[in-house]
Order: structure tokens, then C-alpha cells, then sequence
């Protein structure tokens, strides 16, 4: 199922957007763990994302974004729903402003996702995309806000069912070197504890300007939701959440 070779056209859009806005785009802000990615990896994720089945009709979730993969995405395909969410209202204003001048239709929300997402407005999403603060509490954060975002709790077994649950897809970045197995390990127990199977695995799928601790790369994951995941045992973790801080007061300090 997973297609990512862009074409030239695909590549010469995505690449022109970016000169186009490069001025503009708000400088990576280290307490929120912006690292960006390369333009080749916006791209190439956008050309996935693209390649899901049916995706013209599926709710599209960004879970923080300032790699701008909506926009990339948005050139090139078109969703039933694109929704970013982000705590760096910076990211979302420039995402907006390009939205409006490429008539791009994306929408946007503040929050942090460290509290749950309102119910009401995030329960119908199909496919959620993010590259979460390095640490596993993250990891683990956002994978449950991704997961309560498709799937409502409660006793409704029919929200279970497998022909819904094999709609629902989450892109996760996230990296590891090979020294660090034991990391690697800690990102299939989180997965294994929530009910989600790995589909596919691409290696180094992701590159990064900086990012020196994940060796500037990071894999590439496509989860789906098994029957077992269970959100009344979902859990925040909110200890050690970013890897520059250990307090959870993010925009306490800007540097
Ligand atoms: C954590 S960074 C990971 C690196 C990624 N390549 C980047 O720079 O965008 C991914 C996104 O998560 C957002 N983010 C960080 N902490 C957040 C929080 N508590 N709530 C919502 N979004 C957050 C960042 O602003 C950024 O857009």
C-alpha cells in the first residue's frame, strides 16, 4: 500500500512552496522540540500520505506540524478533512496565512496535547500524522491523543469493529541510532501496550536539519489500531516530556 517516489511535478511544487515562503517560516523553537525536517522528507511523507486508500474521503489530523507536511500534503492531494493541532500558535499563523494566499483548505487549532483534545470536534478522524517530542512519555502522549481522536471510549462495541478499525491509520516519526536498541524496544512496549500494530517500518525514512541526538534521521511507522487498544487504560505521562526540559511548562522560556 505505501507508494512515497515522488514525481518531478509532485517534487518541483513542494520545493517551489518552500522558496516561495522560506522568509516567513517561524525559526525551529527548541523548548517544543522543533527539529525540521529536510524538504525531501516533507515530500516524501506528503506522497505517502497521499497514497492511502480512499484518502480524498478520509479526516486528515496533523498532531503539531511546524515540518509542514499539511501544506506539502494539500498541494499535491486533496483529503476530506486536513486539521492541524499545534501548541506553537507561530506555526499555526504561518500555516494559515499560507493556506489563504494558495487557497489551500486546511484548518487549524491551538492546543496542548499534553490534555486531552475536545471530544466533540476530535472523534472522527481516520488518519493522524506526527513527529512527537523525542522521549517515550511523548510517544506515548501522543499516540493516545491520536488514538482518542478516531476512536470514542465507552461500551459502543461497534466502534470496535474490525471494518473500522482497518480505516484508521497513524503515522508516527520517530528515531533511534543503532546503539540505541534498547530505545527501539521502548517504542514497541509503548505500542504493544496501547493495542497497535506496526503495518510498516521504513528506516531512516526521515531526515532532519539538526536533531544531532536521533543521528539527524528517524523512522518512519504506519500503526493501526487492533482490537485491543483500550481507552479507558490510556494514561498521561508527564514526567521528562521534552528532551531539553524536564518541567512541563513549555512556553515558559523562548530560545
Ligand atoms: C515535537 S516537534 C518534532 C520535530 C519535528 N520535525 C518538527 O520540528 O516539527 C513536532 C511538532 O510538535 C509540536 N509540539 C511540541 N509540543 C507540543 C505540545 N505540547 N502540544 C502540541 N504540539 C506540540 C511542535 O510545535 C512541532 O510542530
Amino acid at each position: 500500500m505505501i507508494q512515497f517516489e515522488a514525481t518531478q511535478e509532485q517534487h518541483e511544487k513542494v520545493f517551489g512552496l518552500f522558496s516561495k515562503y522560506r522568509e516567513d517560516r517561524p525559526k525551529p523553537y527548541r523548548n517544543f522540540d522543533q527539529f525540521f525536517a529536510t524538504e525531501e522528507t516533507v515530500l516524501r511523507r506528503a506522497v505517502l500520505l497521499g497514497s492511502i486508500p480512499d484518502i480524498s474521503q478520509r479526516q486528515l489530523l496533523f498532531l503539531g506540524d511546524s515540518d509542514l507536511v499539511s501544506l506539502a500534503f494539500c498541494l499535491l492531494f486533496k483529503a476530506g478533512r486536513v486539521t492541524v493541532v499545534d501548541i506553537d500558535n507561530r506555526i499555526l499563523r504561518f500555516i494559515e496565512t499560507v493556506s489563504q494566499k494558495e487557497g489551500l483548505p486546511i484548518e487549524t487549532f491551538e492546543h496542548d496535547l499534553r490534555n486531552p483534545l475536545p471530544k466533540s470536534e476530535f472523534k472522527r478522524y481516520d488518519i493522524a500524522f506526527f513527529d512527537p517530542p523525542y522521549t517515550p512519555e511523548a510517544l506515548n502522549t501522543w499516540l493516545i491523543r491520536a488514538i482518542e481522536s478516531m476512536i470514542t471510549g465507552g461500551s459502543d462495541r461497534k466502534k470496535k469493529k474490525l471494518e473500522v478499525l482497518s480505516r484508521k491509520y497513524y503515522v508516527l516519526c520517530y528515531g533511534y541510532t543503532d546503539r540505541e536498541t534498547e530505545r527501539g524496544l521502548k517504542v514497541q512496549q509503548v505500542l504493544t501496550s496501547l493495542g497497535l500494530v506496526i503495518q510498516e517500518k521504513i528506516r531512516d525514512f526521515n531526515r532532519y536539519y539538526g536533531a544531532e541526538s536521533i543521528g539527524s534521521k528517524s523512522d518512519l511507522f504506519v500503526l493501526q489500531p487492533t482490537p485491543k487498544v483500550n481507552i479507558r487504560k490510556l494514561d498521561i505521562a508527564r514526567s521528562q516530556f521534552y528532551t531539553g526540559q524536564k518541567q512541563n511548562n513549555p512556553g515558559s522560556e523562548r530560545g
